[in-house]
């Protein structure tokens, strides 16, 4: 469902590409494609982080967004692949190829991806894996002391993100998060606008999602001999496999994803907190309820909601953001956020554009603050060599995360879940009974907390 459906975003943005915004909010570096480098002062001062300045990287997770992200980093010069891990094993082979085909060489194929960390010459990781993976990798990415390409959400619940966040002060690793919007232009323009005020006082934002996957039912079968099912399941519950409960469909599944909400709703839920924040320390709500059920495909083998709405208070800023997982929404695109101001203008954004509508549905004109997209996986480099915070650093985003994660919380446990922001937890017991708040790990898994 959550999958680059614009073509020309994650493998176009290559090194020919004019990469970097003028705005410091949201970009810090300018990418020269001529020279293949940085034009910020902080940039010419780099050090190498390998011999050649080349970073040398590894991927976790051979899936449909894992090998996206390795072919769009694969587009500069100063990358080299030379790992691949995936417990899939026919899931490796386009990626081996292709390293083959660009690098002339095998990259080292890995089974378990600690083993694929114990190289010393890799700076950096994907990690590509399902959401109840990604905990564990990025935590003992950080302990080898690599950097650390993310996919988002960041966890499969609000205390593996702690724990993340947590592990990724400590060893004070890079972290870019796959919340690729942050690097577009429509996204960038919207936000600018809204925080230049230009739309005046925000009450309401609004964003959406329409869900129309099926899933169909299954009976329980024995895994495909390719893919090791115990290790795929590793932390999370090892339920009888199912082909539809696997790969791409895990998201569906509360046991190894959030359904939509964190599958999507931490891309545009991303856009209205960032909107309504000065910079990437995100506003977080005071209170969440959510409303929703399993109610459209109830013979579906999914146990996520596929309908909801979600209401989130945030008292010092004034305003409401309501969440909505859905079918439909006539005149409008499947996914969307929308500021709506006090004298009744909306700003629309999504991904390939974004509007300013007048109380009658009236398009108003309106300014672009950016020149074009700029490069999420450039950005990611950039900040490896620089030590700077890339845009979708992971404290930031882990923000985004946990507010999903609150929504789900509130729909799972049926209470409206308090949250106090300073210190990142939730006030009182409300919700912490569900999957989304703490999972009960399997043995021979445990979460580190530093
Ligand atoms: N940023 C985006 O726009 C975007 C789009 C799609 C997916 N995603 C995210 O990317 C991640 C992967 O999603 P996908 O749709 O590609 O999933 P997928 O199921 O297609 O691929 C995941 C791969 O990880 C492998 N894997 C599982 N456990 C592993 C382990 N312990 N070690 C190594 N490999 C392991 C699986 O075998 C599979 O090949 C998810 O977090 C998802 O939310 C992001």
């Amino acid at each position: 469902m959550d999958s680059f459906n614009n073509s020309s975003r994650p493998s176009a943005n290559g090194p020919s590409a004019n990469i970097g915004f003028g705005s410091p909010s949201l970009a810090n570096l300018s990418y020269d494609p001529e020279t293949n480098t940085a034009s910020d002062p902080a940039a010419r001062t780099r050090k190498p982080v390998s011999a050649n300045n080349k970073l040398v990287m590894g991927l976790i997770g051979c899936g449909g967004m894992g090998a996206a992200n390795m072919r769009n980093l694969m587009e500069f010069d100063d990358v080299e692949f030379a790992a691949v891990c995936d417990v899939d094993t026919a899931r490796m082979p386009d990626d081996i190829k292709k390293i083959e085909e660009v690098y002339g060489k095998k990259p080292e194929i890995f089974h378990d991806y600690r083993k694929m960390l114990e190289r010393k010459d890799i700076d950096a990781i994907i990690v590509g894996s399902p959401d109840h993976w990604h905990a564990l990798n990025l935590i003992h990415a950080c302990e080898a002391g690599k950097d650390i390409y993310c996919e988002k959400p960041i966890s499969h619940n609000f205390v593996e993100a702690q724990a993340m966040m947590a592990a990724q002060a400590h060893f004070k690793r890079i972290v870019q998060v796959g919340t690729w919007q942050r690097s577009t232009r429509e996204f960038h323009d919207a936000i600018e606008y809204i925080r230049a005020g230009k739309l005046g006082k925000i009450t309401h934002c609004r964003a959406w999602i329409a869900d129309g996957a099926r899933l169909g039912n299954q009976q329980p079968t024995t895994p495909p001999a390719s893919l090791d099912y115990d290790t795929w399941c590793g932390p999370a519950e090892m339920k009888p496999y199912q082909q539809n409960r696997t790969h791409f469909n895990w998201r569906y599944m509360r046991n190894t994803g959030g359904g939509l909400t964190t599958d999507w709703g931490v891309h545009m839920i991303d856009i209205a907190l960032l909107g309504m924040s000065k910079d990437q320390d995100l506003v977080m709500p005071t209170s969440v309820t959510t409303i929703g059920g399993k109610w459209a495909f109830t013979d579906d083998d999914r146990d996520a909601a596929d309908s909801l709405e979600s209401i989130m208070q945030f008292p010092d800023q004034n305003f409401v953001l309501t969440w909505s997982v859905l079918r439909d929404h006539p005149k409008k695109e499947g996914h969307g956020t929308d500021f709506i101001s006090a004298d009744g203008r909306t700003l629309r954004v999504w991904r390939g554009g974004w509007i300013i509508l007048d109380a009658e549905g009236k398009e108003l004109p309106k300014e672009s603050a950016t020149p074009q997209d700029s490069n999420h996986w450039r950005n990611f480099l950039d900040c490896v060599k620089s030590r700077e915070k890339p845009r979708s650093d992971l404290h930031s985003v882990g923000q985004t995360t946990t507010v999903c994660h609150l929504s789900n919380m509130a729909l799972y446990s049926g209470k409206t879940v308090k949250f106090d922001k300073s210190k990142m937890s939730v006030v009182g017991n409300n919700g912490k009974d569900t999957l989304c708040y703490q999972r009960q790990y399997r043995k021979g898994y445990s979460l580190k907390k530093y």
